[in-house]
């Protein structure tokens, strides 16, 4: 019988009621941005330099064509456009993020600007106005030079700092916001920015400074969390998470190697933010493995700080909900073992590949792979312990040019079925999804050269006219109808 639905559905009544799945009326849909990516006004006023404002100004050659958020799509200054076009959207939240240095000048909360303040107040009145929930994410990257000369996210002491700023947002914002995020991504921040060093600070030392950061991460994301939860939550009544990005890998063949790496690329990529904040500590495997490579290289002890029980209590449970970043999936095999190289490539041993079926974006990286999303949800679910998840981010990537862009539609059409089905089939507690991202912004080190948006944005222009998608218009209807019409169940 259900092969019988599920036929008809793929070949005769497309788009009937009969294959129509509709969302619960309470998940949330919405949009997201980041505040470097998007504010521009880089140094309006009193604010403080960022790193992102240091390396894009003293490397300009790293990113592509020279780009940086200088003026970006200039946010400051085209807020309530921004705002008007997510009403005109109907979405119901909007994932938007705080700037460190914009709030406090030199980081620490001795000196607020109130010109900052004012900013944001503003941002979330118009929200407010609008109906519009804010979902606020308090560090998106960007950190204020003065905290990177005192060491940055390779020094432990950053989570009481940042802990510090995190109460200081709550005290004056936390009558606007009922969700929380407070570090978007460590993977990706410490990865690229303390790793490889393709993202600001620029720091190359890979598979030492990315985990120390991972752990300062922890610990700040931690802290925040508690300080909301015994001050703030009684009389604010909001929620905290984290936003932790994740792709799915596929096994390359059915190999026990390849299966083994995929394990491992699961493991060092969701299991090193997640495992702490589920079990207390990292995965058996990733200290099992660096601790053998770190003797084995000739150290005392491990690559990999030590999560102490101090840090165990504090870091263990320390979350509402998690936000899931999902963009793709990867092919993972084995590779080959190279004890002298101490990088966090080493240590985790994959090779990862992408299927040349896969449709391709404008970048190198992110190609259409719906069902990964649907995998890895329940993957998550069953491995820890079920937690409340967001979709905090899932986009799509073209050229900045494109405005009637199928292939976003075909992505969000697809990622949004991939989530329905985890949801009613799989059981997966998933209560929202938010787009990346309701503008083409810029893009990190690829500066303008592609974009995440709804909506394309002339970057050329002096007013950063803004120009919605086709896709803007599709996403538009789905979150009206609440409903997708072409998604069989399986
Ligand atoms: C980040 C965004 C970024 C997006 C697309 C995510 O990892 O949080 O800031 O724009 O990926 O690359």
């Amino acid at each position: 019988m259900k092969l019988f639905f599920l036929l008809v559905c793929l070949f005769i009544e497309r788009g009937t009621p009969l294959c129509q799945k509709c969302f619960p009326s309470d998940f949330l849909w919405g949009t997201a941005t980041s505040s470097y990516q998007i504010e521009g006004a880089w140094n309006i006023s009193d604010k403080g330099e960022n790193i992102w404002d240091w390396f894009v100004h003293t490397y300009p050659e790293n990113i592509t064509n020279q780009g940086n958020g200088d003026i970006a799509s200039d946010f400051y200054h085209h807020y309530e456009e921004d705002i008007d076009l997510m009403a005109n959207l109907s979405a119901q939240v909007y994932r938007m993020s705080l700037s460190w240095a914009r709030i406090l000048p030199n980081g620490k909360r001795d000196y607020i600007s109130e010109e900052g303040v004012n900013f944001y107040k503003t941002i979330f009145e118009k929200l407010r106005s609008k109906n519009i929930e804010p979902v606020v994410t308090i560090y998106h990257w960007e950190l204020p030079m003065t905290m990177h000369e005192l060491g940055g996210w390779v020094n432990p002491e950053m989570a009481d700092y940042f802990a510090d700023y995190a109460s200081v947002c709550y005290e004056l914002f936390g009558s606007y916001v009922k969700y929380w995020v407070t570090v978007n991504e460590p993977y990706m921040q410490c990865i690229q920015g303390y790793g490889s060093g393709i993202h600001a600070p620029g720091i190359t030392d890979t598979g030492v400074a990315d985990y120390q950061c991972l752990y300062a991460q922890l610990l700040a994301h931690a802290k925040a969390y508690h300080i909301y939860n015994d001050t703030f939550k009684a009389t604010q009544n909001g929620t905290v998470g984290i936003a932790l990005v994740s792709q799915w890998y596929e096994p390359l063949t059915d190999s026990e190697e390849d299966k083994l790496a995929v394990e491992r690329g699961m493991q060092w990529m969701w299991g090193l933010q997640m495992n702490p904040i589920i079990y207390g500590n990292w995965p058996q495997i990733v200290i099992d493995r660096i601790g053998n490579f770190s003797i084995a290289q000739g150290l005392n002890s491990s690559r990999l700080p030590e999560i102490t029980q101090k840090d165990t209590a504090l870091i263990k449970g320390s979350f509402d909900f998690v936000g899931l970043n999902y963009y793709t999936t990867f092919y993972a095999s084995a590779m080959t073992e190279n004890i002298s190289d101490i990088s966090y490539n080493s240590d985790r041993g994959i090779i990862q590949s992408s299927d040349k079926n896969w449709v391709l974006g404008a970048n190198t990286w992110l190609h259409d792979v719906p069902s990964g999303l649907r995998k890895i949800l329940k993957w998550i679910s069953i491995n820890y312990r079920s937690p409340r998840i967001l979709i905090t981010e899932n986009g799509w990537s073209d050229l900045p040019e494109v405005v009637n862009d199928t292939e976003r539609i075909n992505y969000i059409q697809g990622h949004t079925c991939s989530l329905l089905q985890a949801k009613y089939v799989d059981q997966v507690d998933v209560f929202g999804y938010i787009y990346w991202s309701l503008t083409n912004s810029f893009e990190w080190k690829t500066g303008y050269s592609e974009g995440f948006g709804l909506i394309q944005i002339d970057f050329n222009s002096p007013n950063r006219t803004r120009t919605p998608r086709a896709s803007y218009y599709y996403y538009k209807n789905l979150i009206e109808t609440n409903c997708l019409k072409h998604c069989a169940f399986r």
